[in-house]
């Protein structure tokens, strides 16, 4: 069966300077490959810069790939698409304060969308913008009020609004609550995770925080420099982590794994430059475990379900051996 979201070998390179003839290209994506089923949440996590922003931004038609193809259905979307084809993925961005336009109310904003892509007929557009202000849990006067007037959390949840209403098939939410206070994040993060279980939406969520992940996601890739070092199902990444990268990342939030993962800890060195081209694997100079090999050669993303990118990945006990692990829908956030 071919998954609903297909996302083959993508890659992007952004022109950053020199000259027409020799131009300095800077390697955002490099070749990045996976499947969304349909219902499900896909996590994608990794430190700033490691070309997650991109990654939603092809998903979502707003950049052209230089290499690889994103399909729905089975339907390759172009990299310019038709609006009936944008419709279908709608992405929510990280700083909802430049994501709306200032000079529109809620009601005229969510009204040109339902008229635009004819998705409910004229008579039903102020019921229509009524339930997307319950289903975000905004009372209906925020309909008359422009973005200047609400808070980052309220707008957060007018930009929400504005992408159901085009019912997509997909939402693309790219670390939707990073740039709000934090006492605002949890509210704006259940009301995601409520919307994703009453909804049965396919999500793509974008994240630097992993314990969010683990919250939200039935799957997760793990990103770094461009590339998928990790992936699997959210819970067998978390509880058997391979790639040092992401020992390293949970080693930074202890609470998250109960093993010893201080061995993981990174090494203090500095990223690549994404401008280089790359030989070996991209993170041997701040892996704790890395040797000769990871020096020549750049390890392939290998393994069905759980698949990892690294010569000496971490090994662990048989399932059944390891320490009780905090349920992840339990855990506060
Ligand atoms: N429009 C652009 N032009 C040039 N470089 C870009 C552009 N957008 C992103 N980049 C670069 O691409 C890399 C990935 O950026 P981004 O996708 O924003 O990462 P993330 O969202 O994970 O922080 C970074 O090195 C960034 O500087
Ligand atoms: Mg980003």
């Amino acid at each position: 069966m071919s998954a609903w979201l297909q996302v083959r070998d993508l890659s992007v390179d952004f022109r950053v300077g020199g000259s027409a003839r020799a131009p300095v290209m800077l390697r955002a994506l490099r070749s990045v490959s996976f499947d969304v089923a349909r219902g499900t949440v896909f996590g994608i996590v990794g430190e700033s810069g490691c070309g997650k922003s991109t990654l939603a931004r092809v998903l979502s038609g707003l950049t052209a790939p230089t290499a690889g193809a994103v399909s729905l259905e089975g339907v390759v979307l172009g990299a310019v698409r038709a609006p009936a084809q944008r419709r279908r993925i709608q992405m929510v961005f990280q700083d909802p304060g430049s994501s709306l336009n200032p000079a529109m109310t809620t009601r005229r904003m969510l009204q040109q969308l339902l008229r635009f892509h004819r998705i409910v007929p004229e008579e039903r557009i102020e019921q229509r913008c009524r339930e997307l202000m319950d289903q975000v849990r905004m009372p209906i006067e925020a309909l008359d009020k422009k973005p200047g007037a609400l808070s980052g959390g309220q707008r957060q949840r007018i930009a929400i609004a504005r992408a159901l209403a085009l019912e997509p098939d997909i939402l693309i939410a790219d670390e939707p609550t990073a740039a709000l206070d934090v006492s605002v994040q949890a509210s704006v993060l259940n009301l995601l995770a409520k919307l994703i279980h009453d909804l049965g939406m396919t999500m793509v969520f974008i994240s630097h925080d992993m314990a969010v992940v683990r919250r939200v996601c039935d799957h997760v890739a793990v990103m770094y420099l461009g590339r998928i070092v990790e992936s699997g199902a959210t819970e067998e990444v978390f509880l058997h982590p391979q790639h040092p990268y992401t020992n390293a990342l949970m080693a930074a939030v202890p609470r998250l794994h109960p093993l010893p993962v201080s061995e993981y800890r990174m090494l203090k060195a500095e990223q690549p430059s994404p401008l280089a081209d790359i030989t070996g694997c991209a993170f041997r100079n701040r892996c704790p475990k890395a040797g000769a090999s990871c020096a020549t050669d750049n390890p392939a993303l290998t393994g069905t379900n759980h698949r990892v990118a690294c010569h000496y990945p971490r090994t662990h006990p048989p399932v059944g051996e390891t320490a009780h692990i905090p349920g992840r829908s339990g855990d506060d956030i």
